[in-house]
Formats: structure tokens, C-alpha cells, sequence
């Protein structure tokens, strides 16, 4: 049976691509942002994932103003990487789970949302970021993955509520699939930040630690306010929360904080990463002998 081992939540910034392609991650300014993913390297390289499942908003690769699904599940066998305007060397290809795309995507329209599916999807930076971050180095994260699209570009977005239960849905097509996986859950994007208009540059610390205190222990916290609520208090692009509240959703109720960090700003971005651990993980690092190997 496949295990849920825990959940990473992490910016998506472009910026930070360009940080890892000139090498510059021990520069003054990006050091302490950087030094924020080691807690992460270590428990990866202990729990050793199979799959990443990972909720994210796509920025114009994938889909465009003309063409917007709320919620899109990818069921492609890889995930190609292209520039979307960043300027950025592409990322490797990662390989896809169709199989568990497949089983999510029935739970998902069994249980009322009525996802669009995708069997061939470009990833933007808004998973290649939060992979290259947690898995250093230039190759490919050694994993498959499952991405799964929320449109936090193009209004009208899904409520808070709405993510969070499509979350849990995930969450339980996750505990129910036969696969043997040790499966990651990654929210991106976020936390506060405003790209343009009159609050360009908006960051909202207060909220930002709203949301980093109630998420591990009361995410439907973050779903007492509305969009237009969260716009107010996160930003334009602080929306992005959606993600990182959907994807609390598919860790079920109780999960440990690993580690957390916070730090203002990366480009126009407050920057967090957050790492939370099921149950089921932390048992098994307790005693890490009882960790099968995977090849
Ligand atoms: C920035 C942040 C984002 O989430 C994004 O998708 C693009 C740019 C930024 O702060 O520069
Ligand atoms: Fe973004």
C-alpha cells in the first residue's frame, strides 16, 4: 500500500532558478534563504520518497488566459520544463505516475470535483523551483511526479474551502491506492507578494505567520476568508496560499513540523518553507531500519 510521508511547502520564485544557475546560492543575499532547504535535504534523503504530488499554479506555460482549468490533474507519463519568459536554462524532464494520476483522478470526480486531465503537460517554474530547491545538484529529482494545476491567475478563483477539500479528496485517493509509494506532498508559491499595480512589492508578515501557525494544526483556519479577503491580505500573487492549503489537505489531520523557515524578501516575495511529516514518517525514522529500500 502507498504511504503519505509528509508535506513541503515552499516559494516558487523565479529569481531562485536564476540564483542556481549562476551558483550563487552562498552570496550574501541568498545564503540564509538557501540555508533553509538543508532540514529538507536531510529528511529526504532519510524518508526517501517515491512520488511527489505537487499543487501548484502554472504562469502562462501550460495554460493561458484563453484557456484556464480551476483545478487540472496531469496524467502524462514525463513533464517537460520550457522558458515561460523568465529567462531561465529549462529543467530536466520528470518522469509522471500515470497510474496514481489515474486513481486520483477517479476519486476526484467520484467525490464531485470534476478536474480537467491532462495526458500531456509542460511544468512551469512553479514546480521546477520547489524540485530544484529540495533536490540540488541539476539532475532530475529522483522521484516521479503528479502535478495538479489550481488556477490562482485568473478570477474567478476557488475558494480556500474548495482547495482544502480538494486536498483531503487527493488525500484519501492517496491512502487508498495500491502502489507501493512512499508519496510527498508539495504546495508552491506564496506567501505574500504583489508583482504590480498600485501594492507592488506588498508583503503582509502578519498574515504570512497566521498562515505558518495554523496550517500544521488548523488549516480550515485559513479558510474563513474569501478570495478578495486573501487578496487584500496576501496580495495579488499571495493567492498562491491556495496551493499550500490544498496540499496541507492531503496529509489527513495530524502532522509534525519538521522544520520552518521565513525570510523577507526574495525578489518581491516573502519567502517560507515549511516541512511537516506524517505520523507514519516519523515512526519510521524513529526506528530508520524498518525503511524498505527502494531502487
Ligand atoms: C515572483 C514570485 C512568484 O510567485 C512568481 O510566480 C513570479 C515572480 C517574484 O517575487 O519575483
Ligand atoms: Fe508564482
Amino acid at each position: 500500500m502507498a504511504e503519505v510521508v509528509g508535506g513541503l511547502f515552499t516559494s516558487h520564485v523565479p529569481a531562485i532558478g536564476g540564483a542556481i544557475a549562476r551558483g550563487a546560492q552562498n552570496d550574501s543575499y541568498w545564503k540564509p534563504f538557501f540555508d533553509g532547504y538543508g532540514p529538507v535535504h536531510q529528511w529526504l534523503a532519510e524518508v526517501r520518497p517515491t512520488v511527489a504530488v505537487v499543487f501548484y499554479n502554472d504562469h502562462g506555460l501550460n495554460f493561458f488566459l484563453d484557456n484556464m482549468p480551476t483545478f487540472a490533474v496531469g496524467a502524462a507519463p514525463s513533464y517537460a520544463n520550457a522558458d515561460e519568459g523568465w529567462g531561465l536554462p529549462p529543467f530536466p524532464t520528470q518522469q509522471g505516475c500515470p497510474e496514481l494520476s489515474w486513481a486520483i483522478i477517479e476519486h476526484l470526480v467520484e467525490n464531485g470535483f470534476d478536474v480537467s486531465t491532462c495526458q500531456s503537460m509542460k511544468i512551469d517554474h512553479a514546480v521546477t523551483i520547489p524540485l530544484a530547491l529540495s533536490w540540488p545538484g541539476g539532475e532530475r529529482a529522483p522521484l516521479k511526479i503528479v502535478p495538479i494545476a489550481i488556477n490562482t491567475v485568473q478570477h474567478p478563483l476557488p475558494s480556500a474551502k474548495r482547495c482544502l477539500q480538494l486536498g483531503r479528496w487527493v488525500g484519501a485517493a492517496l491512502a487508498a491506492y495500491e502502489g507501493d509509494e512512499r508519496i510527498v506532498v508539495l504546495g508552491t508559491g506564496g506567501l505574500s507578494h504583489q508583482l504590480d499595480g498600485e501594492r507592488a512589492g506588498f508583503i503582509n508578515p502578519e498574515y504570512d505567520h497566521f498562515c505558518l501557525d495554523k496550517l500544521p494544526k488548523d488549516p480550515d483556519a485559513l479558510t474563513r476568508h474569501s478570495i478578495h479577503e486573501i487578496v487584500e491580505l496576501a496580495g495579488t500573487q499571495g493567492v498562491e496560499i491556495l496551493n499550500w492549503i490544498a496540499a496541507r489537505g492531503a496529509l489527513g489531520q495530524k502532522v509534525h513540523e519538521v522544520s520552518q523557515t521565513y525570510h523577507i524578501p526574495i525578489s518581491n516575495t516573502a519567502a517560507a518553507v515549511m516541512l511537516l511529516e506524517t505520523e507514519a514518517a516519523r515512526a519510521a525514522r524513529a526506528t530508520a531500519s524498518t525503511l524498505p529500500a527502494y531502487a
